[in-house]
């Protein structure tokens, strides 16, 4: 993993637990909410975490699961993908539609670039997890035309009804499960020593993964049509729960379900499955939609989304920063169990309506915790990972 990235990611991490910390305060009433900071909370950990370790890493994944020659490091696309984040950031801040517009821009410039790269990829020797990355970042391309179209109006123009749902399902259930499958694909088989499954269940996994996205993209943007979205939903959570039970099978297979990492990357999964799980009641009108639609998106990167992260991103610095042989997953029980109930917590706010902002700012405190022990051991990897480069 080249070095700019990781220094990003680490940097990212830091301003995540300062943001979680301040949900907390904020939802406390100890003091006022900055008027961005509920964009700013998941963007962080979505774009300045997670896409910091895909962009980095995914080049030289793929590069050398094909055995071709290591790509040399793209600065225009580290550049052109923070420079739009710090735009996008001081954009939402301020309401200002131009940042927010050069912003969106550059990421996507940034996506369109990385996309190309992988693309160049294909043939001979390809990993099967090649087409996940690909039809992944797709979604993303299509997540930012309409999250940078939220605030500017451009929906009406492209007909999208319910736009900020379409861009959540797109980043969502599009790009951030097709990327994270991909990741098992390639990740299950190194740690465990088993493949994740035959390459038949592989392709059926990634197909249901892509067409239930479509649907579930879809269905908002045509204002709520039941058949897209009921279509995607039954594609979309079986597909997952299928690769769900197929990563168990490898953990235990291997004793792997004894360490902290391993629970994370499968407890993670809950917290996307609990979502799509409710929808059904809300489409049959059991369950009000507003509440569990306005909160259960900040579980759902927390619990999901982080969690993956906090497992994961451990695991690839030292396997490809530090170049260790058998590296270990990220995390610790302290930090599963923290994230966890902080998602707990969140959940709960949805429910019970008299205690909702104490629970909700629980919830926060508590994944504020959850990320100091990751974020030690990401500083550790880092430090570590300098020290021998200026040796070298
Ligand atoms: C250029 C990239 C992006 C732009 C311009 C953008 C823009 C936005 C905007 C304007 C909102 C509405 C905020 C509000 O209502 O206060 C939003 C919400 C959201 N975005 Fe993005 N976004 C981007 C990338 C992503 C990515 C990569 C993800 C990955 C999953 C993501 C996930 C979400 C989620 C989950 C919410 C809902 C937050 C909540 O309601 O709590 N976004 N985004």
């Amino acid at each position: 993993m080249p070095i700019p990235y990781l220094l990003t990611t680490l940097l990212y991490t830091f301003v995540a637990l300062l943001a979680a910390a301040d949900a907390s305060i904020v939802s406390i009433n100890l003091v006022s909410a900055f008027p961005a900071l509920r964009w700013v909370r998941v963007h962080f950990v979505t774009l300045g975490i997670l896409s910091q370790v895909i962009f980095g890493l995914l080049p030289l994944l793929t590069a050398s699961l094909s055995k071709k020659p290591r790509p040399a490091f793209s600065w225009d696309i580290w550049l052109t993908l923070n420079v739009g984040f710090v735009a996008l950031v001081a954009g939402f801040g301020g309401m200002n539609h131009p940042m927010i517009f050069a912003g969106g821009t550059l990421i996507f410039i940034s996506a369109t670039m990385l996309l190309l790269q992988l693309w160049n990829v294909r043939g001979g020797d390809a990993p099967e997890s090649l087409k996940f990355y690909i039809t992944g970042i797709f979604y993303l391309l299509v997540g930012i035309i309409i999250g940078t179209g939220l605030f500017l109006n451009w929906s009406d123009a492209l007909y999208i009804k319910v736009p900020l749902e379409a861009h959540i399902h797109a980043n969502s259930w599009g790009f951030m499960s097709l990327v994270f499958a991909g990741l098992l694909v390639d990740f299950v088989p190194m740690v465990t020593g088993h493949p994740l499954s035959t390459t038949k269940n592989v392709s059926l996994i990634y197909w249901g993964m892509t067409l239930g996205a479509f649907g579930l993209v879809l269905g908002p943007w045509l204002g709520g049509s039941l058949p897209p979205t009921v279509s995607g939903l039954i594609l979309h959570l079986s597909s997952t729960i299928w690769m769900l039970v197929m990563m168990i099978q490898a953990f235990k297979a291997s004793s792997r379900l004894n360490s902290a990492g391993a629970w994370h990357l499968v407890s993670s999964y809950i917290w996307i499955i609990a979502p799509i799980g409710m929808a059904p009641f809300i489409l049959l009108g059991l369950v009000e939609g507003a509440p569990i639609e306005s909160t259960a998106p900040q579980a759902l990167i927390y619990g999901w989304v982080l969690q993956f992260g906090i497992a994961l991103i451990p695991y690839i610095a030292r396997k490809f920063f530090l170049k260790e042989e058998t590296p270990q997953l990220g995390g610790s029980w302290v930090a599963l169990a923290t994230a966890t109930a902080g998602s707990l917590f969140v959940w709960a706010s949805i429910f019970i309506v008299p205690a909702r902002g104490v629970l909700y700012g629980v919830g926060f405190a508590l994944y504020a915790i959850a990320l100091i022990y990751p974020l030690k051991e990401l500083a550790e990897i880092a430090r570590m990972g300098l020290q021998k480069a200026e040796a070298a």
